[in-house]
């Protein structure tokens, strides 16, 4: 009952989510003659891509276990960015049947068909990331795009949902070693992430507050974050970018806050407070000194973990040799 009320509840917000889209798209958006139409012939490809579709088939015969990972969950799927769009859009013909069609996989569009001018932009920047320069044409938009799920930062605003959205992306690879096998050159070893930043304290806590994007892309692109993923050489090491009152994130993560929070708190830095507490990133001293000591505390606490490590490291090596 109560899983049943929720659902209806999701629905409608997923419905709210879509209307309050609507003006914000800058194609003309479907008329509400058209959406009713869209959405009656995706229900026909949902009516097998769909867990529903896969406990009751409308057909006999079908490869169940190829349509199991072949699923496209309604509810997301009306409330990204293109959840007002024909599946057949960028599909093609050749799935209006089942048996689809020899070829059907080949006529499936490419963000550039339909975004040529945004593309442009994001495919230069995108050219020069290590993912373009170091792997195989294989790396393209649709490996980090999910074009079924994908919604721009601006639509989501609460940074916790955006972080969660846009560091999936790098985390489904970068913290798997069968999906980064399947793109990585012959050889490369899968570096384990929290290793590689173990020099950042909290580091999950970290995932679940700011984008891997915030420290590598360059800093210089003002109106949307690069999609120029930099060599970890430049990477950004220094705590007080962040951790400090004019914080880049202002800038970048909270961004989509700043203009109406600004007016209702008066001075920038309290979107930051409203949301989660950056360590120095407000202008409130007594509350700024107590965390100061507990983060000192912790970064103390971290590098005498690391000396008692280094330590009894050694001292269990003499041992050995002993
Ligand atoms: C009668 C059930 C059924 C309907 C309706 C259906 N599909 Fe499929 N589809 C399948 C099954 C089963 C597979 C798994 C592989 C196979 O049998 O081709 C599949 C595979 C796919 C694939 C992945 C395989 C590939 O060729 O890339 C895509 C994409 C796809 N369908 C899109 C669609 C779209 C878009 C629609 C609606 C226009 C649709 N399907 C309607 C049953 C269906
Ligand atoms: C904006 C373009 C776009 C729209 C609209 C779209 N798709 Fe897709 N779809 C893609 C792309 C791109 C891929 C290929 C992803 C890849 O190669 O990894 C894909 C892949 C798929 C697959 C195969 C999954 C896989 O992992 O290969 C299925 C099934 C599918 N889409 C069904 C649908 C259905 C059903 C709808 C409508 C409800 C739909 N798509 C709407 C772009 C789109
Ligand atoms: C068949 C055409 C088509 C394809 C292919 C397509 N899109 Fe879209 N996309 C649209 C339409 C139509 C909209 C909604 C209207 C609008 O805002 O332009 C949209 C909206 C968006 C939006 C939100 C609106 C905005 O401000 O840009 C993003 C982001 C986006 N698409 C990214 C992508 C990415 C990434 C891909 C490739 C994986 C892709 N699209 C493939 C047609 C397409
Ligand atoms: C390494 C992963 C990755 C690749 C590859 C990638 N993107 Fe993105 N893209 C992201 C992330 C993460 C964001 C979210 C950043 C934001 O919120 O602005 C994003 C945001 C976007 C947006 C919305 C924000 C904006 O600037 O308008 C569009 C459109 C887009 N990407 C298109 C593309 C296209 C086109 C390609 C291929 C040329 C591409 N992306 C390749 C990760 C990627
Ligand atoms: C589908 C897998 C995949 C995805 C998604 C992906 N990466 Fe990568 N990434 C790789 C592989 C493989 C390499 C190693 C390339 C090489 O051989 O140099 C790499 C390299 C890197 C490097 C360079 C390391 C160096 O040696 O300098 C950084 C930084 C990085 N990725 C960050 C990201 C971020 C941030 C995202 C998300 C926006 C992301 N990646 C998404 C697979 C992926
Ligand atoms: C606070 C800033 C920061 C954040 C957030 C961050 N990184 Fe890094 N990352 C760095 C720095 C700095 C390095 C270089 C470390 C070094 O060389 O010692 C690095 C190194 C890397 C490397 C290179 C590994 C190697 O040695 O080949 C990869 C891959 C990577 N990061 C991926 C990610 C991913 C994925 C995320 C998100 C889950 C992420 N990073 C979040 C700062 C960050
Ligand atoms: C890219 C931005 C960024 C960088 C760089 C960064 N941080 Fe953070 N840090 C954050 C955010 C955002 C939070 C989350 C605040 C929250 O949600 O409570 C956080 C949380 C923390 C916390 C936990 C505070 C608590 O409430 O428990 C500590 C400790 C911390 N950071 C220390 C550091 C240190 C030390 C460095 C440099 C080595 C660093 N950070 C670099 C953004 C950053």
């Amino acid at each position: 009952m109560i899983g049943h009320i929720r659902k209806t509840l999701w629905r409608l917000l997923a419905l709210l989510a879509v209307l309050a889209a609507v003006p914000a798209l800058a194609d003309d958006p479907p008329s509400p003659a058209e959406l009713a139409k869209i959405r009656t012939g995706n229900a026909a490809c949902l009516a097998c891509h769909s867990e529903a579709g896969l406990k009751k088939p409308p057909k006999d015969g079908m490869d169940l276990k190829a349509l199991r990972k072949y699923l496209v969950h309604a509810d997301t799927y009306a409330a990204s960015d293109h959840g007002q769009m024909a599946c057949t859009k960028c599909h093609g013909d050749g799935y209006d049947d089942h048996p689809h069609a020899a070829k059907a996989r080949e006529e499936l569009s490419e963000c550039q068909d339909c975004h040529a001018r945004k593309a442009m932009r994001i495919e230069r920047q995108f050219d020069k990331s290590v993912h373009a320069e170091n792997l195989s044409d294989s790396f393209t938009c649709a490996t980090c795009h999910d074009a079924h799920t994908m919604a721009l930062a601006s639509k989501l605003r609460d940074p916790h949902k955006i972080v969660a959205q846009d560091n999936k992306i790098c985390l489904d690879c970068h913290d798997s070693d069968l999906a980064f096998a399947r793109i990585a050159p012959e050889k490369k070893k899968r570096p384990p992430i929290d290793d590689i930043h173990d020099w950042l304290p909290n580091t999950r806590l970290h995932w679940k507050a700011v984008r891997c994007i915030e420290c590598h892309t360059p800093a210089e692109d003002k109106l949307s974050l690069s999609h120029e993923i930099q060599n970890k050489d430049k990477a950004e090491k220094k705590c007080a970018t962040c951790h400090s009152a004019n914080t880049s994130l202002n800038a970048r993560l909270y961004r989509h806050l700043a203009t109406e929070e600004q007016h209702k708190y008066g001075f920038i830095n309290s979107v930051i407070l409203g949301t989660s507490y950056v360590v120095g990133a407000t202008r409130n001293p007594t509350l700024d000194f107590g965390l100061i000591i507990l983060f000192a505390a912790t970064v103390v606490g971290v590098l005498g973990h690391g000396l008692v490590r280094i330590i009894t490291t050694r001292l269990r090596r003499s041992k050995k040799n002993d």
